[in-house]
């Protein structure tokens, strides 16, 4: 969480960071600051709320060629105007910005308190930055060298940048598990937490590792480790599109997001159906062939709408290929002491590849011995850079907080992983494969028709229901995640109360919650569990329940007692997720405008979650 800039060069660094945190702002905007030299000392302006607020605050003559700045998720301390970043050290020789948590500031803190040091803040921030200036009066070394022995005393995942009065011509950066990249430019480097606010100035990358210290000034950039090896840098190029960062003509990103769909699954597709061979060419899978086909189980972790996406998996590989499936949450999975066995096949699922949780199960299963193996959309990400091997989503940046075109990258990846193992275990017959592929590979076309047809209809039925205070997503087999997608975009967009279950187990608890202010959205658009679906689809009519349902072309049974229904192309079982989400994800979309919610950022998230 939080995110974070650096400019050092030529020009004014201040629009710069100014213009970069708010391309950061989906990693936190509860507070946001900037640090840059004024009148020869360093100065720092920083407010609670959004960067449009910072921007109000800065003096528009003030103009400083090394600058940095931070948008903030609120971990230690409450998002008033004293925990923003950046933080001075006590005697305000220092300051610094920092992503992570520092878990022992308390003990550091203690310990800095004998020594006289008095804190501003509420922050393990602070507690950093006075420690830092501490052990840098104590040993008289240089300000990396300080930051170097300083790291080996803090426990916990942290980016900092660091800058000093006594040196306005450097800024002194370090990672440790939260995503850290360099910019270069010409005699210029940019810092960011990902290469989103420098993509207009370059696209000459370098990415930080964990444990790794770098000294930049404008026209030289060194790498340290902490325990003192010299690094060479590794400049990458990077492949994104600045239009790729930008709103496009839409309203929101959230909503741009849910119209590429069908785009990011034709990227994420290309080049892996192979039907004239029937085969599946995913580099990662076919790098560890073997495993998978010793593997006598796969353990799927995420979080969020990534542990959904993993749950949906769940049903397609055992499904298609017979492999035992289990899905768990990344944060559970860590801490319970799994049992993992050297032919397990740990699969991570994430859209950044920065999720503290799922980044540290996967450190634990590889320490296992079991084979990691990623499915991001982040190229360089922490994850992606962990795993023995993996399949990048091809969904391009995901800005809006409410994760919509990752899930449908990682559903199309997931099926693809299922069929290629269904493949090398002789699970799947020749026709049954060309069957699914030749459906996955047009899919997007009924991706794009959904989403054509259900613009307006869906809008009018969100206007009905607006108001309500619960609701129920309902869903069977495949369907089952996906109506517990359906439930978490709305509460996290719309602050709507909503639960998602297995529609059968709707008996046994929450139909005593229908009566007719509880709208219940039930996905009812396949064959093989139609009439039991349609079963409960009674049950909740019979308790005057409003019912929303999700239907397939022609349907004539459930829609025909559905208050309101939408009907979408039918397609093959293991497919239907990549359809059926996207009215989900437009009705939440709709509801939350209706109610003035701010979609791109909702209120207490983060896009990417870096801490526990
Ligand atoms: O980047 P990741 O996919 O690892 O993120 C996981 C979750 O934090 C994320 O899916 C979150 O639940 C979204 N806000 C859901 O829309």
């Amino acid at each position: 969480m939080c995110g974070i800039v650096g400019y050092i060069g030529e020009q004014n660094g201040i629009p710069i960071a100014i213009e970069g945190l708010k391309r950061l702002e989906y990693r936190g905007y509860d507070s946001a600051g900037l640090c840059y030299f004024k009148n020869k000392k360093l100065h720092i302006s920083k407010k609670k709320g959004k960067v449009a607020d910072l921007e109000e605050l800065i003096n528009k003559k003030d103009s400083s060629s090394i600058v940095m700045g931070h948008t903030r998720w609120a971990t230690h301390g409450k998002p008033i105007d004293k925990n923003a970043h950046p933080h001075f050290s006590m005697n305000k020789k220092l300051a610094i910005v920092h992503n992570g948590i520092i878990e022992n500031y308390d003990s550091l803190k203690e310990g800095l308190i004998q020594k006289g040091y008095k804190f501003r803040s509420d922050t393990d921030t602070e507690v950093l930055i006075n420690l830092i200036e501490y052990i840098h009066s104590d040993l008289k070394l240089s300000l990396s060298e300080t930051i170097q022995q300083t790291l080996t005393q803090v426990v916990g995942a942290f980016s900092i940048l660091v800058m000093s009065n006594e040196d306005p011509e450097t800024i002194i950066i370090a990672k440790n598990g939260s995503p850290l990249v360099i910019g270069v430019g010409k005699e210029e480097y940019y810092i960011a937490s990902d290469p989103s606010p420098f993509l207009k100035y370059t696209k000459k990358a370098i990415y930080l590792d964990d444990g790794e210290i770098a000294e930049i000034s404008r026209n030289k950039l060194s790498i340290l480790t902490i325990d003192q090896k010299i690094k060479s840098p590794v400049i990458k190029q990077l492949t994104m599109e600045l239009e790729e960062i930008e709103k496009g003509g839409y309203e929101t990103f959230m909503l741009k997001e849910i119209y590429e769909q069908p785009k990011s699954i034709v990227d994420t597709l290309r080049g892996r159906i192979l039907q004239e061979t029937q085969t599946i060419k995913l580099r990662g899978f076919n790098e560890s062939i073997e495993n998978f086909k010793n593997s006598k189980r796969i353990i799927i972790v995420g979080c969020g709408t990534s542990w959904l996406a993993g749950l949906v998996a769940e049903y397609i590989i055992e499904g298609l290929a017979k492999l035992p499936v289990e899905v768990e949450y990344a944060s559970e999975f860590r801490y319970r002491d799994p049992v993992i066995y050297k032919n397990d096949i740990v699969i991570a699922f994430s859209q950044s590849g920065e999720t503290a949780d799922t980044l540290s199960a996967l450190k634990l299963a590889k320490e296992k011995g079991a084979l990691v193996y990623g499915i991001c959309n982040v190229v360089g990400s922490s994850i992606s850079r962990l795993v023995n091997v993996g399949t990048f989503t091809h969904a391009g940046p995901e800005i809006g907080v409410a994760s919509t075109k990752a899930f449908t990258a990682q559903v199309s990846v997931s099926i693809l992983i299922a069929l290629a193992l269904a493949k090398i275990k002789n699970n799947i017959s020749k026709n049954d494969f060309n069957q699914i592929t030749n459906e996955l590979k047009s899919i997007h076309q009924k991706m794009q028709f959904t989403l054509s047809k259900c613009r307006d209809n869906i809008k009018e039925i969100a206007k009905k229901y607006k108001n309500a205070k619960n609701a129920l997503y309902l869903g069977r087999g495949v369907s089952f995640p996906v109506a517990l997608e359906g439930a978490l975009k709305l509460k996290e967009i719309s602050y709507i109360h909503a639960e998602g279950y297995p529609a059968a187990e709707m008996k046994h608890g929450p139909i005593a919650l229908i009566d007719e202010n509880m709208p219940t959205i039930i996905i009812a658009t396949n064959r093989r569990n139609y009439e039991k679906i349609f079963a409960n689809a009674q049950e909740i009519k019979a308790r005057n329940g409003k019912l929303i349902a999700i239907v397939s072309e022609g349907d004539n049974q459930i829609s025909k007692i559905a208050d309101d229904f939408i009907e979408v192309p039918k397609t093959n079982y293991y497919l239907s997720p990549l359809i059926n989400i996207i009215p989900l994800q437009l009705f939440s979309y709709h509801i939350a405008k209706m109610r003035g919610c701010n979609v791109d950022q909702p209120r207490n998230l983060a896009k990417s979650v870096t801490v526990e």
